[in-house]
């Protein structure tokens, strides 16, 4: 027997070895960036660090594994798909022991009530489009409001700009493949957007549609609103940091006007 074992050459990805859901993570999540900001803002805002997670929306929950690599703290995630849930479980949570006694998954409808009460509560990625009606919005974030400890803080993000209410397709090249957000249909009348995921593979091949989006595309001041409406004592938009070339820097901060771009993400952080 050889000495040195030959690692096996990873096989190039192609539409049909590839995993959708780890094509998804690795081109839209940063969950270490984002752990990071919603721990450091919620210590700015209140003082002191917080514990407790819900992740609405959770998806293959890969927030609440990273959240839960700080001792002492605990996750919840939300989410009504057993399939992705499931998935979860195996590749992100079983090797890590959960779920277990930090991390709790609930499979069901994110406006259903949630036991326990928490310190962050969070729909990232702007998943909460998925509420078409003011009505419908508003019961989650209730819902959201209900389960939130007194000092709880809820954050969200949104997407916005002249750009998002036009119909296009943005490719970014990621290691292995590319990732396609494809803005397909943007209803002016309804507000209702039609978005797609697709990935594309050196070998010519693609997964499309991989994921698709029928969303709401809400405003920053129909989401204040809605917010309030819901019992929201505060809510505060948080804008990125541009550098001396217009470009974001990743920073976040408490704004009340700006100028509008083409494209941009921004949260809101929201109080009892
Ligand atoms: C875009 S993924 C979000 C994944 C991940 N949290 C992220 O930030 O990228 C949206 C997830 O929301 C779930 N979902 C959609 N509507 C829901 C609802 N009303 N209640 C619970 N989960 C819902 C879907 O099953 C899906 O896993």
């Amino acid at each position: 027997m050889p000495k040195t074992k030959k690692r096996a050459k990873k096989k190039p990805l192609t539409a049909r070895n590839a995993d959708r859901h780890v094509l998804y993570e690795e081109s839209v999540q940063d969950v270490e960036h984002e752990a990071g900001f919603l721990a450091r803002t919620y210590e700015k805002i209140r003082g002191t660090p917080p514990l407790s997670l819900r992740e609405d929306f959770c998806g293959s929950a890969l927030l609440c594994a990273e959240w839960v690599k700080k001792r002492g703290r605990t996750a919840t995630g939300v989410d009504f798909d057993a399939e992705v849930l499931a998935y979860g479980t195996k590749r992100n949570l079983s090797k890590i022991g959960e779920p277990g006694d930090r991390v709790t998954l609930l499979q069901q409808d994110v406006r259903a009530k949630v036991p326990g009460t928490f310190d962050v509560t969070v729909a990232l990625n702007f998943s909460y489009f998925v509420f078409k009606t003011r009505e419908d919005l508003r019961s989650y974030f209730e819902s959201a409001r209900r389960s939130m400890k007194k000092d709880g803080l809820f954050f969200i993000d949104l997407y916005g700009g002249y750009e998002s209410f036009k119909p296009m397709a943005e490719r970014r090249r990621i290691k292995g493949f590319s990732y396609v957000w494809d803005q397909s249909i943007v209803d002016p009348i309804t507000g209702f957007v039609t978005n797609y995921i697709h990935f594309e593979f050196p070998d010519g091949s693609r997964m499309a549609k991989a994921f698709t989006y029928e969303w709401r595309l809400w405003t920053i001041p129909e989401l204040l609103e809605v917010l309030k409406e819901a019992g929201f004592s505060k809510s505060t938009v948080y804008w990125e940091d541009a550098d001396a070339n217009g470009e974001g820097t990743g920073r976040f901060r408490p704004k009340t006007s700006a100028e509008q771009e083409a494209a941009f993400v921004s949260y809101i952080i929201s109080e009892q």
